[in-house]
């Protein structure tokens, strides 16, 4: 058959974008060749509703096996008795969670959306806001950072069912073993949902997660270096003391619950392939290498969120504990929009994503803030020392917002520095 020159081309086009420029996306990753392998396999061919050992398809036994060493991977790496490797997403992983502990208009609570929330954890526009009824809590705005103490206020008045921990944009910790007692005084299920720091979880970088939240939600693609993907995980199986229900009405452990929420709840047919490239992914977190790699991540951030505040900008709660950082534009140019900074970042072939900050003044299209990462660059083999460089580029670019010439430079340098540098890292 003839090549799809139409859509191979445009990959082409776009493996160079991802070589040729400086991604500072903190969702984004590069995966290794083993799992880009393993996605591209013949196992997208295999249809395996249900679970290993109990499908509604003949033709399993292969996939059954992956699925379970999947399973079984990422249990070790995490320390936890139970896995479901299958949610096509994070939001999905979400989704089938809320589905498990939550009757319709039943109150969750999780972090406020423009505070660094996801859309998942309540937003109006998703199935988590139009089915259950979200409150949030909230970041200081002195310290951007969250105050526990307002966290049970909030919790003890509105007294939701589930409370979620967790966020696509806050660079610090997570007290989880606080999050539990506010959860257990309510009598509250605790979902962690780690989709941005799993890596540093998992490999002891960050506090425990997987020891105090009952349920825990990731991405595979972020930190993990995995492919696309989520996944629900329980440090502990419940019997499940809150009387939750299946469709039925029949009460069952939340393993099974969470099971038969995942499936045949909110999907269909698993995505075996990717499935498969999770076990990869998994067995290269388990690595020293990938100890390695997570530790440089967490350093690399350190290193540049310093030299953003040396420079001048205000890094939302003064730092980071994790891979990632929020930047407030306003304190060194009140005028400049994130949405303009991300156009202009673009030209010079950086890449990072415009953000609200907490408490911004400008709507989510053109927000005040932008969030930057380490994850993927430091795939690439980049150190401290070139975080330095990487600032001071991205700075020279936002200085000289309306100069080409500078741009037209910086996109020299961006593509003279990585040059050298493989996009996968195994
Ligand atoms: C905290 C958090 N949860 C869930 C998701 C959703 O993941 P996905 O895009 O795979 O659905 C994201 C994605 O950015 C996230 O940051």
């Amino acid at each position: 058959m003839k090549r799809d020159s139409q859509i191979f081309d445009l990959i082409q086009a776009e493996c160079q974008r991802q070589t040729s420029g400086i991604e500072l996306i903190a969702s984004e990753n590069f995966v290794s060749n083993s799992v880009m392998e393993a996605m591209g396999s013949v196992l997208t061919n295999k249809y395996a509703e249900g679970y290993p050992g109990k499908r509604y398809y003949g033709g399993c036994q292969i996939v059954d096996q992956t699925e379970s060493i999947a399973i079984e991977r990422i249990k070790t790496l995490f320390g936890a008795e139970w896995a479901n490797v299958q949610p096509h997403s994070g939001a999905q992983a979400n989704m089938a969670v809320l589905l498990t502990c939550l009757k319709p208009r039943d109150v969750f609570m999780g972090l406020d959306l423009a505070h660094g929330g996801h859309l998942s954890h309540g937003s109006p526009v998703n199935s988590s806001g139009i089915l259950y009824k979200p409150v949030a809590y909230s970041v200081e705005e002195a310290t951007g950072t969250i105050n526990y103490d307002k966290m049970e206020e909030v919790a003890l008045r509105e007294r939701p069912k589930l409370i979620i921990g967790g966020a696509s944009a806050y660079s610090r910790d997570w007290d989880w073993k606080r999050m539990r007692e506010i959860a257990d005084k309510i009598n509250a299920i605790l979902m962690g949902d780690i989709s941005h720091p799993a890596g540093l979880i998992a490999r002891g970088l960050l506090n425990n997660a997987v020891q105090y939240c009952h349920i825990i939600t990731t991405t595979t693609h972020k930190t993990l270096r995995g492919p696309r993907g989520g996944l629900i995980l329980m440090g502990k199986d419940f019997e499940n003391p809150w009387g939750l229900t299946t469709p039925k009405g029949e009460i069952k452990k939340m393993s099974q619950l969470l099971d038969s929420a995942v499936f045949p709840g909110i999907q269909g047919g698993p995505l075996e392939h990717v499935i498969a490239a999770k076990a990869v992914a998994f067995g290269e977190a388990l690595s020293d290498d990938y100890l390695n790699y997570i530790t440089q991540v967490k350093k690399n951030a350190q290193v540049m969120s310093q030299t953003f505040v040396d420079l001048g900008y205000k890094v939302i709660s003064g730092g980071t504990d994790n891979h990632l950082m929020l930047i407030d534009l306003r304190q060194k140019f009140p005028n400049l929009t994130g949405k303009l900074a991300e156009n202009t970042l673009v030209q010079a072939d950086i890449t990072i994503n415009k953000n609200m900050v907490p408490f911004d003044s400008r709507t989510p299209f053109t927000t005040s803030g932008i969030r930057v990462g380490t994850p993927a660059i430091t795939t690439r083999g980049l150190k401290e020392n070139d975080m330095h460089l990487i600032v001071e580029l991205l700075d020279d670019v936002l200085s000289h917002i309306d100069d080409t010439n500078t741009i037209e430079k910086v996109k020299k340098k961006v593509n003279q520095m990585m040059s050298t540098r493989k996009l996968f890292a195994w």
